[in-house]
């Protein structure tokens, strides 16, 4: 029986690759959402295709969020000449789900070293400029997030995402408006794959990820289907790592 659900897991696999233009799709078994043994495995499949691309002196940008922190928990390898950086500063999010934070621990894991954003959150775009204009550190940094090896980032649900952020009910009521069901690196999007509202931060913005070697993104549960067809839909995205339950939802989808 579980041969039999491993190779429809392939077969799907194969079919989400053509489907939603990636080069990779991994599916792990079960739902995330409802089994926490299955976000740790979530985590685990994650870590692993970053130990597959991860090479000597690369940059690595990761996003924030409960996924990520998985991921984060999951690296059981060491590569000390990489450096771990946020994907995007200022999203607004606990601590703990913060790409900052991410990526430290993720650096600690790794034996490498991080460099982190330290900027305010919601703040306008010409006080970010600013900011940016008057501090060479953050400089180096921003210029280090756009060149990155290897990009891995969460997908949320745009109204979860908006509320978790502390975002205002009138943004929260236009991002719906817009038709946002998907949300990564502070921006959202909508089917079949078009940004419709930004949070403004310094960082890696979805229509700007050309210049990035490898894009890893982990999302599962079924809740998130449309969430990840939108965000696979804005363009270079590479590599997706998924469950079951959510590449099904998917699949009716599509
Ligand atoms: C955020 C990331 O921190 O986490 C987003 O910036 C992502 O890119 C989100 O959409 C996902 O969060 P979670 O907790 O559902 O993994």
């Amino acid at each position: 029986e579980y041969i039999r659900l491993l190779h429809g897991l392939v077969t799907l696999e194969t079919e989400l690759v053509e489907k939603l233009n990636l080069k990779q799709v991994i599916i792990i078994p079960g739902d995330s959402e409802a089994d926490s043994a299955v976000r740790r495995e979530l985590g685990r499949a994650a870590a692993g295709v970053l130990n597959q691309h991860l090479g000597d002196n690369m940059t690595v940008a990761v996003s924030g969020g409960s996924t990520m922190a998985k991921v984060a928990e999951a690296i059981s390898f060491s590569m000390p000449s990489t450096t771990v950086v946020p994907a995007r500063g200022g999203l607004g999010e606990i601590v703990e789900y913060q790409a900052n934070t991410i990526a430290a621990v993720i650096a600690g894991k790794l034996g490498g070293r991080y460099r982190l954003l330290h900027i305010p959150d919601g703040v306008s775009e010409e006080t970010l400029e600013a900011i940016l204009a008057g501090d060479a550190h953050l400089r180096t940094v921003a210029d280090a997030i756009r060149h990155a090896n290897i990009l891995v980032h969460g997908i949320g649900e745009a109204v979860e995402m908006a509320e978790r952020r502390g975002v205002p009910a009138e943004t929260i009521a236009e991002i719906e408006r817009r038709g946002a069901v998907g949300e990564a690196l502070g921006q959202y999007c909508a089917l079949p794959g078009k940004v419709v509202y930004v949070t403004s931060s310094i960082g890696l913005r979805l229509d700007d990820l050309a210049e990035i070697g490898t894009v890893i993104a982990v999302a599962g549960g079924s809740a998130k289907a449309k969430a990840i067809l939108a965000v696979a839909g804005t363009g270079r995205q590479d590599v997706l790592v998924t469950d079951e339950a959510a590449a099904k939802a998917i699949q009716l989808l599509i």
